[in-house]
């Protein structure tokens, strides 16, 4: 009998260990935002190299303008649905808004409940220094844990605008400062959000870990997109980074609107549609 998930199956499941060798290697790594079984099915099947589920499910999933309202029984509940799609990607968890800032013992609790109760791999937080304690604490009980600099959502009120970070020296520096911290606290790879491409470059070449960019250019070990915005399902949302692969939005009113029509002219079912 196998004893470790990965023993025995035939797919070889993402690990750390692999995303660090990518980034010796040069090989970029690609990450989605997926937040349900059917989505993070096909995301895990075509390839991908980790899933994130996002606290964008705040805004993708439930309509709110940020992603502070989810709670965590929430993104556990995401988190397990994803996970019992995926036999390959690596699984993340946004530990969201009010589950970890401040208060190490929280993080530990909010980071062991997200692991227990949805079998995800690893969780992401929001800051550098000020949330080190955190980190360090989570890194100690064995959950890998990613960090995330420059745009980061969950401070949204603090900033006041969704415009690009560290474009002034001083908040480049702390950037920098505080990448350097969160790898030696023990992070497995970094998330840098809307910040310039030469700084997320730079920071890149100066920490170990793998850098994971969404608007930071292309200097990063890795990209991440939000899958809906990716698949042109978020129709309002066009920043500059984003690259749309598909209209699924179009495709999927036209899809609605054929089956209404066909239902009102009765045309749907057909015999061979019936018992
Ligand atoms: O929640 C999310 O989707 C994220 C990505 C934008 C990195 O944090």
């Amino acid at each position: 009998m196998s004893v470790h998930p990965s023993e025995g199956s035939k797919v070889k499941r993402v690990t750390t260990h692999q995303l660090q060798m990518m980034k010796t290697r040069g090989e970029k790594i690609a990450m989605l935002t997926a937040y349900d079984y059917s989505m993070a099915r096909i995301v895990d099947e075509a390839g991908i190299d980790v899933i994130l589920v996002g606290d964008s499910a705040s805004n993708v999933m439930a309509g709110h303008e940020t992603t502070l309202p989810i709670t965590l029984d929430q993104m556990i509940y995401h988190a397990s649905s994803v996970v019992r799609a995926i036999s390959r990607a690596f699984v993340i968890v946004d530990i969201p808004f009010g589950s970890y800032q401040g208060n190490s013992s929280e993080a530990l609790k909010s980071s062991i409940r997200i692991m227990k109760e949805s079998g995800a791999h690893g969780v992401k937080v929001e800051g550098g220094e000020e949330i080190q304690q955190s980190v360090e604490r989570i890194v100690n009980a064995g959950v890998p844990v990613m960090g995330h600099l420059g745009l980061t959502p969950q401070s949204i009120y603090q900033f006041g605008t969704y415009t690009v970070r560290a474009k002034e020296k001083a908040e480049a520096e702390k950037l920098l400062r505080d990448a350097k911290i969160l790898e030696e606290s023990g992070c497995f790879a970094i998330v840098l959000e809307k910040v310039p491409a030469d700084l997320a470059k730079e920071v890149s070449s100066q920490i170990n870990i793998p850098t994971i960019g969404i608007g930071a250019g292309g200097g990063t070990d890795g990209q991440v997109l939000v899958l809906h915005d990716m698949l042109g399902i978020t129709k309002d949302f066009q920043p500059r980074f984003l690259r749309r692969y598909a209209d699924l939005a179009n495709i999927m009113n036209d899809a609605v609107g054929h089956f209404i029509k066909d239902v009102k002219s009765n045309d749907f079912p057909n015999e061979d549609e019936s018992y």
